[in-house]
């Protein structure tokens, strides 16, 4: 693989490339590196390659004209990449397809970054190594050039010591542990000490799925999965803080359509849908909350013949997850329910179609809301308390010790049927897709 680095400081690669593998594979001819300093493409007089942004602010832009030049003064090129921010993140599918190239040129940005109009003279591919802002682009090249130098053939003492690592089968690796078997206490899990390779596999294969599960469960959605591995994750999900997560259904008190507070009736529909989704996402139980004696007669009718009678004969899945569903007659008893469940009172997580708002009137905005209640369900149990009708009323709002921000996109019109609405909570808390 032949890098071209188009770079302002060149000497910033010294020390990274005349180092361990990297210089032992440059030797062997497996890489090797050139670069092309914009600077000596200047047509001024002062070998400036930078100016101040057109409609003023901080910072210099690179000019356009040196670094065409400078990429230009390559022979062989290979794909053109530029490292900015702005680019597609450097995954290790980007790596593998990129490392099949002969030759690969980096373009390295510095200050404000490139004149846009680079994009527009030459056919290049922009990548970024993460959401956060570095001082160049050197560093992000390093990157690039040791993600993909390291699948080149005869790289790496082993090559097949790539395969099992994080990402290449997007899932991340299993833990690793070297000598001694025990340090203050800590000992090294005993399946890996047998020498049993079967078992070893296995328990790697259990572990690299717990990790994924636990630390980056957006990637399962791409990983290639067996009926076993399926096993596994229901079971490891299980235990995961899904279990943690109860749902609440409330039709009293919410708002009515004179916007008083009132009860609303239950709905087959709801109770269904609601269990069927409580089920997929792994969650412990749905509290059906109406104080209506007749109301509660309906729902245990319909919940009996779901998980006992001919329903539950006839479709043992939805019996599974009707069997989710609880009767409470208000939200405290929803607690109680919960409580005798899991042994801990719940935190009761509020749900509103409306944005809180300040004394200004303004919307209140949480930081990161999902984040900081998914952090919350990992030690306690959780109440998601879901309004029916037009939503909780105030008091049971009030009840609730932290709110949800409402779902919505972008605009003004949400009105979500709770079930949906339902599901997509339950997605950004617990799914495992992006
Ligand atoms: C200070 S940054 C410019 C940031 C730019 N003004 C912006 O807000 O997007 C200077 C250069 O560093 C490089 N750089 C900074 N962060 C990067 C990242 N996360 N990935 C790749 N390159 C990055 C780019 O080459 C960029 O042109």
């Amino acid at each position: 693989m032949h890098y071209h680095i188009v770079t302002l400081f060149p000497e910033w690669f010294d020390s990274p490339l005349k180092t361990a593998l990297f210089a032992k594979a440059n030797q062997a001819g497996i890489v090797n590196v050139d670069f092309v300093n914009p600077r000596d493409y200047t047509l001024n007089k002062h070998n400036k390659v930078d100016d101040s942004p057109y409609g003023g602010g901080p910072g210099m832009v690179l000019m356009v004209q040196p670094i065409l030049d400078a990429v230009k003064s390559i022979a062989k090129t290979g794909p053109l990449i530029a490292l900015t921010p702005a680019g597609e993140p450097l995954t290790q599918k980007l790596a593998e397809e990129l490392a099949e190239e002969e030759h690969l040129t980096l373009i390295c940005g510095r200050y404000e970054g490139f004149d846009e109009r680079l994009y527009d003279l030459l056919p290049i591919r922009r990548v970024s190594v993460g959401e956060a802002i570095l001082n160049g682009g050197e560093v992000a090249a390093l990157a690039l050039i040791e993600a993909t130098a390291r699948l080149q053939d005869g790289y790496m003492g082993k090559n097949e010591s790539g395969d099992d690592e994080s990402y290449t089968q997007n899932l991340l690796e299993y833990p690793q542990y070297t000598r001694p078997e025990n340090f203050m206490g800590l000992e090294v899990p005993k399946e890996l000490q047998n020498g049993n390779h079967s078992e070893i596999n296995a328990w790697r294969r259990k572990e690299a799925l717990a990790m994924t599960l636990k630390h980056r469960p957006d990637l399962l959605s791409k990983a290639r999965l067996s009926e076993k591995d399926r096993e596994i994750l229901n079971e490891l999900r299980q235990n995961s803080f899904a279990r943690n997560i109860h749902i609440a259904l409330v039709h009293h008190p919410v708002l009515l359509k004179n916007n008083k507070a009132g009860s609303s009736s239950v709905t087959n529909l709801d109770i269904h849908d609601i269990s069927r989704i409580a089920c997929t996402y792994g969650v412990s139980s749905l509290q059906i909350v109406t104080p209506i004696e007749d109301q509660k007669m309906l729902v245990q009718e319909l919940l009996d013949h779901w998980t006992k009678g001919d329903g539950a004969k006839t479709n043992p899945d939805r019996a599974k997850a009707l069997s989710l569903a609880r009767l409470a007659d208000n939200l405290e008893n929803a607690c109680e329910n919960v409580q005798k469940q899991c042994g801990k009172k719940p935190i009761l997580i509020g749900t509103s179609a409306k944005a809180e708002k300040d004394k200004r009137g303004r919307e209140k905005r949480l930081a990161e809301p999902f984040a900081d209640i998914k952090r919350l369900a990992k030690e306690n149990p959780l109440l998601i308390v879901l309004g029916t009708s037009h939503g909780l009323a105030p008091e049971a709002l009030s009840a609730c010790d932290f709110l949800l921000p409402p779902i919505r996109y972008m605009g003004h019109y949400n009105h979500l049927p709770v079930r949906s609405a339902c599901a997509i909570i339950l997605d950004r808390l617990l799914g495992d897709v992006d």
